[in-house]
């Protein structure tokens, strides 16, 4: 109820024309909630524009059409968790609607080939949902313990390793990304597969200064036949959104760990995340946002801040929530930025996505400077994990 006080409050504000300098965080969350509420029943209507509605997932907007995917593609399940995260902030039975429309259809990923992002499509989709029982028609555990299963077959016990990707020329390609998979195993299938992934990624992905390279590809035998960055700049550079995946991955299985009572692993991953924590805050820029690579600076990446505000966030949880820690401070900071008109969209624009400027793959020439699902979804994460009284 007071959540829901707190978002019309947002809105006569919005209504009233508020000065964001005067905005409290609390203020700014239910802002930006009451404008996510607006547009993802938007995005529903553009999407239903398609057919079948149901089957499609947003991707991105581009030259003033909504791009859509079909399930297979990894962020199919950010749109969900999108209307999840809105329906718990809200309670609005038309969202709880449309949230249980567009999870269902992926429990379709469980009768297909699919990749190592069976742990991004289900974790932010049927994972939320079995938060919400009474909104639940089909058991969303028995989705995600499937999913668990089949993220699972695809180890490598040779080279200790999930393997990410089935195409490409590589022979057992792993990506940084892949960290973010491993919560459906902690949570729903074998934690010993994924603390191992973790454990060998910890070893094979970091470079001495502590960022990651994006690729490790394996032989057989596990020895190592060469790392890229594949969607960086350069195989040297620091890719954005890799260092934000490999914050938030680190960060997010030492949280676990802890939960577990597991500490010597907790304080494993914890080290490798404090330090390109260090690396992080050391170069990212005044408004928190950093390039899509940190060589570059050309074009802004939403989704690697986005993403980056959520890792920070846990990390400041993992230190202790000192007021004046600096990865609470740079979180507070990526916010207010990403809210800010220079970010966040105007209701009913932006094809319902609620955050512009992302950098999907800038090597591939695809999604350069576009909104992506994973901005927002991110976005709305870090919002919900930031405290709820905070003057920053
Ligand atoms: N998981 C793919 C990406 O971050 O672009």
């Amino acid at each position: 109820m007071r959540r829901l006080i707190v978002f019309w409050a947002a809105l006569a504000a919005m209504a009233c024309g508020r000065t964001q300098e005067a905005e409290t965080m609390e203020q700014l969350r239910g802002r930006v909630f009451a404008i996510a509420q607006v547009q993802a029943v938007y995005m529903d209507s553009l999407l239903t524009a398609t057919t079948p509605a149901d089957r499609r997932c947003p991707r991105t907007f581009q030259g003033d059409t909504l791009v859509t995917s079909d399930i297979g593609w990894w962020c199919s399940g950010f749109y969900p968790g999108i209307l999840w995260m809105v329906y718990e902030e809200t309670d609005d039975p038309q969202i709880r609607e449309l949230a249980v429309r567009h999870t269902l259809p992926l429990a379709g990923l469980l009768d297909r080939e699919t990749d190592h992002d069976i742990g991004f499509q289900l974790m932010s989709s049927f994972g939320k949902m079995v938060r919400f029982p009474e909104a639940d028609p089909v058991g969303a555990d028995s989705v995600l313990t499937g999913g668990a299963c089949v993220l699972a077959a695809r180890f490598i016990p040779e080279a200790g390793v999930i393997r990410s990707w089935n195409w490409g020329p590589w022979n057992i390609p792993v990506i940084i990304d892949n960290m973010m998979n491993l919560e459906l195993l902690l949570e729903y299938g074998d934690r010993e597969i994924a603390e191992k992934h973790a454990l060998t990624t910890a070893v094979n992905h970091f470079r001495d200064d502590g960022t990651c390279v994006h690729l490790v590809d394996y032989a057989d035998d596990g020895s190592i036949l060469g790392s890229q960055t594949v969607q960086g700049y350069a195989d040297d550079s620091a890719w954005a959104r890799g260092q934000a995946w490999a914050l938030y991955g680190f960060a997010l299985m030492a949280q676990k760990e802890w939960e577990a009572g597991n500490d010597t692993l907790a304080q494993r991953y914890f080290k490798v995340a404090a330090k390109l924590e260090d690396w992080l805050l050391a170069r990212l820029p005044e408004d928190g946002i950093p390039y899509w690579d940190f060589s570059q600076t050309d074009y802004k990446d939403a989704s690697a801040g986005a993403i980056l505000a959520c890792g920070l966030l846990r990390m400041w949880e993992l230190d202790g929530c000192e007021p004046d820690d600096p990865s609470f401070r740079m979180a507070g900071r990526i916010l207010r930025t990403l809210a800010s008109p220079e970010y966040l969209a105007e209701p009913r624009t932006n094809g319902g996505f609620l955050l512009k400027h992302s950098v999907g793959n800038m090597p591939g020439g695809t999604e350069i400077d576009v909104p992506l699902t994973y901005a927002d979804y991110y976005f709305l994460e870090a919002l919900t994990l930031f405290p709820e009284v905070s003057s920053l």
